[in-house]
């Protein structure tokens, strides 16, 4: 057959999406499902389900990745692995990572329904803990994988509620046996939403990133002296949420004294002991830098580190930094990302070529083999948020291009 004319099942891929959004949905229309969670759970049980139908020999890692793969005709290639992530930010949306993986879900059964053979086999993945918000780092399991990261540092990481990384993989069923060790991978396709407003707002149907922005995270722990509120002087006050309000509006400030091509947020905050009529004494906040450039990343990083420091010492709140994780920026393959945007146009779909903000696995896979991702347009630009949206048709045609890209790197195109 001419695999060029093969197309995916949109409302078999649609179906699929609903299914799983019911899985941690929220009233809001979004999921909570949280890495290593009870939803979590349930929604790799559902997967699992879904890839034995399929006949593909599953794997699961000691980081809880799972892989499904199908053989080809020559089981000594390195294959062709296409996935993405299952866990969801908190309140977060129902096409965030999921797609990825439905989308190769759906790729697989394409082929299985057409009894397609490849000349390398094809493994979908599911990456454990992409997003990072329940334990810090994101795309932890695929750092592993890839041997960026090490396994008992992630094992060790906590929750807020002090639950350690391991102890939750081994709670929901999912501290597989398999090494959570990089094999010979021929390409890595990572097909996601947007998650930014660009695509909408050129009226392209795909995009095909050059690569991801560096991402840089840090961790701050503030000290102040807590007290009464109503009887304590404003002066000689030690106030660790003062403290920590300075210092946020730094990170804000950050991107531009740094000349812009960067982006810097704190979004995670926890304050002790959190009464109204209390001083706060301890504080935690997140600080989360990304650029194209790691050099002016770590420079904005190394200024806004002596301001924290200033601002500590002079409200006489002692700090503490953790310097978390970084990923360097990752350059995508040329050819794949120009066979992302060459399969889009023969599908007779617009695309464009653009920068990826949000972090994927993509970042860690490109690290050891040759890697692109698919875009799919994200409604009014918005993701991370109940409301996150894609069109179904948009859905479908990332699908088909991610399907094409298969087919071509995989060895089955005429
Ligand atoms: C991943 O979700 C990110 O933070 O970009
Ligand atoms: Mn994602
Ligand atoms: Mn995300």
């Amino acid at each position: 057959m001419d695999t060029r004319k093969l197309r995916i099942n949109g409302k078999r891929l649609r179906s699929t999406l609903e299914e799983m959004a019911k899985i941690g949905g929220t009233p809001g229309g979004g999921v909570t499902r949280l890495a290593l969670s009870d939803e979590d759970k349930r929604a790799r049980d559902l997967f699992v389900k879904w890839l034995e139908e399929l006949d593909l020999k599953i794997t699961i890692d000691e980081m809880g990745n799972i892989f499904g793969r199908r053989a080809g005709r020559n089981n000594d290639l390195p294959p062709v692995m296409t996935g993405s992530h299952i866990d969801s930010q908190p309140k977060g949306g129902r096409f965030d990572g999921i797609l990825g993986v439905m989308g190769a879900l759906e790729v697989m059964r394409t082929l299985h329904e057409n009894k397609i053979e490849t000349e390398h086999p094809v493994v979908i993945v599911d990456w454990t803990n992409e997003e990072g918000s329940r334990f810090a780092p994101a795309m932890v399991a695929s750092g592993v994988w890839a041997g960026a990261l090490k396994q008992d540092w992630a094992y060790a990481r906590t929750d807020i509620n002090g639950k350690k990384q391991v102890e939750e993989l081994e709670r929901i069923g999912y501290k597989g046996t398999a090494p959570a060790k990089k094999w010979p991978v021929h390409a890595y396709f990572e097909y996601h939403i947007e998650q930014g407003p660009i695509l909408e707002r050129e009226k392209k149907t795909i995009g095909a990133p050059k690569g991801i922005l560096c991402l840089h995270w840090y961790d701050i722990y503030l000290e102040g002296e807590a007290n009464q509120v109503g009887p304590t002087p404003m002066e000689g006050r030690h106030d660790a949420l003062c403290a920590a309000a300075e210092m946020i509006l730094k990170v804000n400030e950050l991107p531009g004294r740094m000349g812009g091509n960067m982006v810097a947020t704190v979004g995670e905050i926890q304050n002790y002991p959190n009464s109204r009529n209390i001083i706060p004494d301890k504080v935690h906040f997140t600080v989360d830098i990304r650029s194209w450039d790691d050099g002016l990343a770590i420079k904005a990083w190394d200024l806004v580190k002596k301001d924290f420091q200033n601002i500590a010492g002079r409200r006489g709140c002692p700090i503490r930094i953790e310097e978390t994780w970084r990923v360097e920026h990752a350059p995508f393959d040329e050819k794949l990302v120009q066979m992302v945007m060459d399969s889009a146009g023969e599908l007779g779909y617009s695309y464009l070529h653009m920068v990826s903000g949000a972090g994927h696995d993509a970042s860690y896979m490109n690290q050891i083999c040759p890697t692109a991702m698919i875009f799919a347009p994200s409604i009014g630009g918005r993701s991370h948020v109940e409301v996150e949206n894609t069109t179904w048709e948009d859905c479908e045609a990332g699908g088909n291009v991610l399907l094409q890209c298969v087919l071509k790197t995989a060895g089955a195109a005429q």
